[in-house]
């Protein structure tokens, strides 16, 4: 393993810098921003080119290597999009425990994105079935005229993503119902530490379950979980206290969208309170994402100029933060160095540009600027993914061969490679005394009784 500590002569001074979040540090400030690689096989367990391909990320230096929305409940799994890792039963171990091992054997952390779901916008295999979403009579509909970014490219381009321009009708989830998902889904991170993951990043943007149940768009709901803006929070803070409280050796970070960028939809104050919120469950970072989901993808940022937005909004966000703010999409290292210096943001979260060139965390390291080969955001990549295909690159090569290249391969266990998970060992039992609690109690007096549920703790 080649071994790159700080950065090296001619190297950007703040891209390189590590950064302490949570329990652990991160030797530079790029991570592997988190893409559906489309490599797990058909039950969702990681198969070998899922494995070699977060091997690169990891091997070409990101810090912390975080996996595409892994589903986090079996009726998460149930309703996706194509295809996805999944983590709710011990049968996933085995391929997420050899996953983590090869991102830790070539020296990254390992970061699984976990969620409750894709909501209204997933799929069933069963055509009948409902999609469980915040509100019935829901689904979304994707049309050329209320979408100008990357997957109407992809559309325009392939067959399958055009198969899901409409989704299936939604049923509203019931209280019993989220209160036994949250649970399922706040064990299923405990796996994924079980597994090896020193991270959670709980996954509420892109209009997903979570993100749909903080929006007026999407959350019709006139119980505790919906209503006013208290309630439509309900289900991320919930899942934040709770996912806090099953992993306290855990670094938990949680992506979220900026702002939904829609008439009505969630506006970028309101997602700055959402972020104090979360900040203040315990979230050890915030990272920032964009847009309200596939309808309108703001996230998949298409130009050069488009990149600058979330570096902006961050800085918004980063004024009202104590924990480190991650932004996606920034390609320029010279840029993403004087945003960290500026304040603007503390990480560059790397998706397309590390499917081109997994070497430009390297390459930032050593200071050969020169030698990063730049994402032209051309999106073969996400018309592949969004096809059912692995990921391909016209000007990478080996995107989607990895499992052939012998320089991806593991070998023998290395002397910084921990024998235990070491999410798992760093913890100690947590108390009970959290504060939010406190805060909540007359809420939870008032609506929990009425749902029969066990009631607050006192
Ligand atoms: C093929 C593909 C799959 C993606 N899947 C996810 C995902 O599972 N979770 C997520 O939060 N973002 C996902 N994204 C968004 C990326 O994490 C990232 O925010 C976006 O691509 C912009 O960054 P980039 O310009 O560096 O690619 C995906 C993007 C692509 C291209």
């Amino acid at each position: 393993m080649k071994k790159v500590a700080g950065g090296g002569k001619g190297a950007l001074k703040h891209l390189t810098k590590p950064i302490r979040i949570g329990p652990f540090e991160l030797k530079n400030r790029m991570v592997l921003s988190p893409m559906n690689e489309t490599t797990s096989g058909v039950n969702g367990e990681a198969t070998e080119q899922c494995i070699a391909y977060y091997g690169a990320r990891a091997k070409g230096g990101a810090a912390m290597v975080i996996t595409g929305a892994v589903m986090g409940t079996k009726l998460a799994s149930e309703f996706v999009w194509g295809r996805n890792l999944h983590c709710f039963h011990q049968g996933h171990q085995q391929g997420l425990s050899l996953l983590t091992d090869r991102i830790h054997y070539f020296g990254s952390l390992a970061c699984a994105q976990m969620t409750m779901g894709f909501g209204r916008q997933g799929h069933s295999r069963d055509h009948q079935a409902l999609a469980p979403a915040p509100t019935a009579g829901l689904p979304y509909e994707i049309a050329a005229d209320r979408d100008s970014h990357g997957p109407r490219q992809a559309m325009e381009k392939s067959e399958a993503p055009r198969s899901f321009l409409v989704g299936q009708l939604t049923r509203e989830m019931t209280i019993s119902e989220i209160r036994s998902e949250q649970k399922e889904y706040a064990r299923s991170c405990q796996l994924a530490l079980s597994s090896g993951f020193d991270a959670i990043e709980i996954h509420a943007p892109h209009g997903y379950l979570e993100h749909q149940f903080l929006s007026p768009l999407t959350n019709r709901r006139t119980d505790m979980y919906g209503g006013d803006w208290h309630g439509r929070k309900r289900l991320l803070n919930e899942i934040m206290e709770q996912i806090r409280y099953a992993c306290p050796g855990a670094l938990v970070g949680v992506r979220i969208s900026a702002e939904e960028h829609v008439e009505g939809g969630l506006t970028r104050e309101e997602m700055i309170d959402v972020a104090l919120d979360l900040e203040e469950r315990g979230a050890d970072y915030i990272s920032l994402s964009d847009g309200g989901g596939y309808e309108d993808t703001a996230h998949l940022v298409g130009t050069e100029k488009v990149a600058e937005h979330i570096p902006a909004s961050a800085a918004d966000f980063k004024k009202a933060l104590k924990i480190p703010v991650l932004v996606a999409s920034q390609h320029d290292p010279v840029k993403a160095d004087a945003d960290i210096r500026a304040g603007k943001f503390d990480i560059s979260a790397l998706g397309r540009q590390l499917f081109i060139d997994p070497e430009y965390p390297n390459k930032v390291m050593e200071g050969r600027l020169k030698d990063i080969k730049r994402c032209t955001r051309c999106d073969t990549c996400l018309v592949r993914c969004l096809s059912g295909l692995p990921p391909a690159c016209p000007f990478n090569p080996n995107l989607g061969r990895e499992y052939a290249l012998e320089e991806y391969r593991i070998g023998p266990r290395l002397k910084h490679e921990a024998l235990m998970p070491r999410a798992v060992t760093n913890a100690s039992l947590p108390a009970l005394d959290r504060p939010w609690w406190k805060k909540e109690l007359p809420i939870l007096k008032e609506h929990w009784r009425k749902f029969r549920g066990p009631g607050p703790i006192r």
